[in-house]
């Protein structure tokens, strides 16, 4: 489903460049469920933001579904955006004046559903995450845990092909953290959506298929599991 050739991304030029992914190249199958591991500043959110067009490569091509998405026009690249890819950012995003609900739906309304339907889909979604009764507050009402759980609502209300996660856990304790795991395996499981997940904690590996492990910008190990049938 997704097929990453030598992928590279440096910032910045000259003698203050930073190489933060080195030539990178996998691939990951529809329905996977993958951790991306790796010490902080290996290159983990540096690929997540390519893998769903929020960024360019510097070089290297990436394919998604046999569409060469790399060089795709603004408009067909901000259209997949929208519509194929969900995207839990590391620090979530939200919008201040909007009302956690609001958060969840906007992205809905502005793929054309009818607001109602938006609104339904955002409660089924906020309550799934552990936040019924709270639709009405704005992310400052909120705890940083809460937050985190509206922007994970909001990627996975609209049950997107691949689900792109940045350390969806990283505000989270024990019990939310496994709330939110148990979401994604259900999704996972369920409607076969291929999630890509950054982590740093080694039981959230417990949830997923195969950990790909990054150190400096490379590839370190690449680990698929075998799938236990139960
Ligand atoms: N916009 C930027 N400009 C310059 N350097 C950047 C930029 N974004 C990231 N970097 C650098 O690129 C490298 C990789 O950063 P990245 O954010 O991908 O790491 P990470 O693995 O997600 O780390 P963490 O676990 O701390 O989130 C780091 O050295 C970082 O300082
Ligand atoms: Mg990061």
């Amino acid at each position: 489903m997704i097929i990453v050739k030598d992928l590279k991304r440096c910032y910045g030029t000259g003698d203050t460049a930073v190489r933060a992914l080195k030539g990178v190249s996998f691939e990951i199958n529809k329905g996977e469920f993958v951790a991306i591991m790796g010490a902080s500043g290996s290159g983990k959110t540096t690929l997540l933001r390519i893998l769903a067009l929020l960024d360019d490569a510097t070089d290297g091509e990436y394919t998604i579904r046999g569409l060469k998405v790399s060089s795709l026009p603004e408009a067909e690249r901000s259209y997949y955006r929208l519509t194929q890819v969900g995207y839990i950012f590391q620090d979530y995003a939200l919008i201040s004046e909007m009302s956690a609900a609001e958060n969840v739906y906007l992205l809905s309304m502005m793929e054309g559903k009818s607001k109602k339907e938006s609104y339904r889909t955002a409660l089924e979604a906020l309550e799934k995450v552990g936040l019924k009764g709270k639709h009405d507050r704005v992310p400052d009402e909120l705890s940083g845990g809460e937050k985190q759980r509206v922007a994970i609502a909001r990627a996975i209300a609209k049950r997107p092909d691949i689900l792109f996660a940045d350390e969806p856990c990283a505000n989270l304790d024990t019990t939310n953290s496994k709330q939110v795991l148990d979401v994604f395996k259900e999704l996972n499981e369920r409607y076969g959506q291929t999630i890509v997940m950054v982590t740093h904690e080694p039981w959230h590996t417990d949830y997923v298929d195969r950990v790909i492990t990054f150190k400096d910008g490379s590839l370190l190990s690449d680990d698929k599991k075998m799938k236990v049938k139960e």
